[in-house]
């Protein structure tokens, strides 16, 4: 899904801009290739596997292996599996010296975010997440006023996150088993909330429930709550669901409010008082900020894309491009040394593996108190989930 409505856009664009070459798409079934074929008939791509030379519904798990392999330097390797199946990617490309850009969550488990880290440092690779939400500008703006100490202390914080049922029933019919709307969805919140303030997470205490989704086949959950206490004493609380009327006027139903000792903060993230009505679609609430198409400024361009999914994807892409400038013509010891000077300038700013740590670690905590009747679980001091 992410593959083909943002980070294939954005890199055919970024292909017509000159700023990066091939691009090869590697999926499980041919038939995913075929599928992205139809939707871009006129953008030039290698798919693998290739549904002329094997049966297209044929599962092919671990062909990004060889993919991983043939793709020369300077290259990226861009991971959008599913959230538990991001760590074997990511350390299949560590390992071939590939700098990675991921789909947030980094990955599901704390002990692999170090594992990552450890691969990635060793190799002076740099490893970004995908938290597209850090881009947008009603998020940067919260934290610039925090940071400036407009709102004083934290006191507390409430997202809500939401999507319609087509996401377990038809997007990820094949793993929102494996997940749930706080693991795919609500952790963008948690990173926002780290992101705004800085602040680490203490404890926390989730629900979820169970009522909709196993009538209709899936033992997964329509909905997840947790209660997040930061090591200020503020708290933060985050509402998903994943089982929205399909008659919704957008895909997701999401905003923030934070309140501190000085002031407050609130803004819808779905409804940015901007909506068509059309035969064709009925009611839509339009979101310009996220990913839209628009008509190009360029005389030789007909559209481009904009919005912070693309600018979170293309900010990965630039960063890349800067560590093969900066270490041309270095040799072996050299490069590795001037990669590792980079990434550490670059580490307080961007969702590396250090600050991914924090939407992992939520994301864990969340689901060993689901499966601990709902108790408490705090942070060690490396942040691993532990049940109180
Ligand atoms: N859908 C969104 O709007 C969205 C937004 C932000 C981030 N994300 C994240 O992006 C990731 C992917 O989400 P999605 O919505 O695109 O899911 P999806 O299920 O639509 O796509 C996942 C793809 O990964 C492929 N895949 C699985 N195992 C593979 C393997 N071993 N080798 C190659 N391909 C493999 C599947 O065949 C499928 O095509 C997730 O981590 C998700 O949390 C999604």
């Amino acid at each position: 899904m992410i593959t083909e409505e943002v980070i294939l856009p954005t890199l055919f664009q970024q292909q017509r801009l000159g700023s990066i070459g091939k691009i090869t798409v590697v999926s499980r079934r041919g038939a995913t290739i075929e599928h992205l074929r139809q939707v871009f008939p006129s953008e030039k791509f290698a798919g693998f596997p290739d549904p002329a030379k094997v049966d297209s519904n044929s599962s092919q798990a671990e062909g990004y292996k060889d993919a991983v392999k043939k793709l020369p330097k300077p290259g990226v390797i861009i991971v959008a599996t599913p959230d538990h199946l991001h760590t074997p990617v990511i350390l299949s490309a560590i390992e071939e010296g590939h700098h990675v850009i991921v789909e947030k969550p980094l990955c599901l488990k704390v002990n692999e975010v170090y594992q990552i880290a450890e691969a990635a440092s060793k190799n002076a690779v740099y490893v970004l997440t995908d938290y597209h939400k850090r881009h947008d500008p009603s998020i940067r703006g919260a934290k610039y006023k925090y940071l400036l100490g407009e709102l004083g202390q934290m006191l507390h914080g409430h997202a809500w996150i939401e999507e319609r049922r087509e996401m377990p029933l038809k997007h990820f019919a094949r793993w929102c088993e494996e997940s749930s709307p706080f693991e795919y969805i609500g952790v963008h919140y948690v990173d926002a909330y780290y992101f705004i303030t800085g602040l680490k997470p203490k404890r926390l205490v989730a629900f979820g429930q169970k009522k909709l989704l196993p009538q209709l086949g899936k033992n997964a959950f329509d909905a997840v709550q947790a209660s997040i206490e930061w090591e200020d004493g503020s708290v933060f609380w985050v509402q998903t669901a994943w089982v929205c009327s399909e008659h919704n006027s957008a895909l997701t139903n999401q905003g923030l409010q934070l309140l501190g000792t000085e002031g407050e903060y609130w803004a819808d993230h779905k409804d940015r008082h901007c909506h068509f009505v059309t035969q064709k679609n009925k009611y839509e609430d339009y979101n310009p900020n996220f990913f839209k198409t628009f008509n190009s400024w360029e005389p030789e361009e007909d559209f481009e894309v904009r919005g912070y999914g693309y600018e979170s994807i293309v900010q990965g892409i630039n960063d890349i491009a800067l560590l093969y400038q900066q270490t041309a013509g270095l040799d072996v010891n050299e490069a590795h040394l001037r990669r590792k000077q980079i990434i550490k300038k670059l580490e307080p700013k961007r969702a590396l593996p250090n600050q991914a740590l924090i939407g992992t670690a939520v994301n864990e905590a969340v689901r060993l108190s689901l499966a601990n009747n709902d108790h408490y679980v705090s942070f060690d001091s490396k942040m691993n989930p532990l049940l109180s």
